[in-house]
């Protein structure tokens, strides 16, 4: 069984219900699952100012915040962010800007790691936002998992084989097809995951 960290920053939402699609996937697949959000950093009255982002704080409250040590559980992780100018919000990059220890003990190196994300615009940033993270995970060395076409339920999203995209613009909130994306992406992690766990440490720079 694979363990799967989704780590994730929402503020009205619409990450944090792909990020519960992505870790019901991973169950599906048989792994053990963490979700966890990051940590606030918007100050008190910018969040007050806008009611969805004020409720929504309000029914995560029980959200788990990540930490460290769920990155150095995981088997692999799948991280989610709003669409911010076309990049990750700053909570989350903050979040893993606190992963140094675990990058340069090597304990990201050859975990699976994949993207998701949603923007008010279809043409608002998801892909750049998902490539942008996945920088990340190209710092950390671990093994990309893109859902790319491998599943109808991609194109039924959508067709983004970066990762999940949920386009917020009605405010709805995501509709049955990007929670079903969602849901495969997290399967699909899940299982690579496993099949790289009991061979992770032979990909370590010291056997070669
Ligand atoms: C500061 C800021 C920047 C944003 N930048 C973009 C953007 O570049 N493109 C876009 O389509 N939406 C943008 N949005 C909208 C959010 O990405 C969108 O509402 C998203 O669905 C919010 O996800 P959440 O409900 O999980 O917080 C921005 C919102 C904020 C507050």
């Amino acid at each position: 069984m694979s363990a799967i960290a989704i780590i994730y920053y929402s503020a009205t939402g619409n990450v944090h219900r792909l990020a519960a699609a992505v870790g019901r996937g991973a169950q599906h697949a048989g792994a053990e699952i963490r979700l966890r959000k990051v940590s606030e950093l918007a100050p008190e009255e910018a969040i007050l100012a806008n009611s969805a982002w004020a409720e929504h704080r309000e029914a995560t409250v029980d959200v788990p915040e990540a930490s460290l040590e769920d990155l150095r559980w995981a088997d692999g992780f799948a991280f989610g962010t709003p669409t911010r100018f076309g990049t990750p919000a700053a909570q989350l990059k903050q979040f893993i800007d606190t992963t140094s220890s675990l990058w340069g003990a090597g304990e990201l190196a050859g975990k699976a790691a994949t993207s998701f994300t949603s923007s008010r615009n279809a043409h608002g940033g998801q892909e750049s936002t998902l490539l942008s993270l996945n920088n990340v995970f190209y710092h950390w060395g671990s093994v990309i998992v893109p859902p790319g076409y491998t599943h109808a339920r991609v194109s039924a999203s959508g067709g983004n084989p970066y990762g999940a995209s949920w386009t917020s613009g009605g405010d709805s909130g995501p509709d049955a097809a990007a929670l079903e994306a969602a849901e495969y992406q997290g399967y699909r992690l899940a299982q690579v995951a496993g099949a790289l766990q009991t061979r992770r440490n032979r990909f370590s720079a010291l056997e070669f």
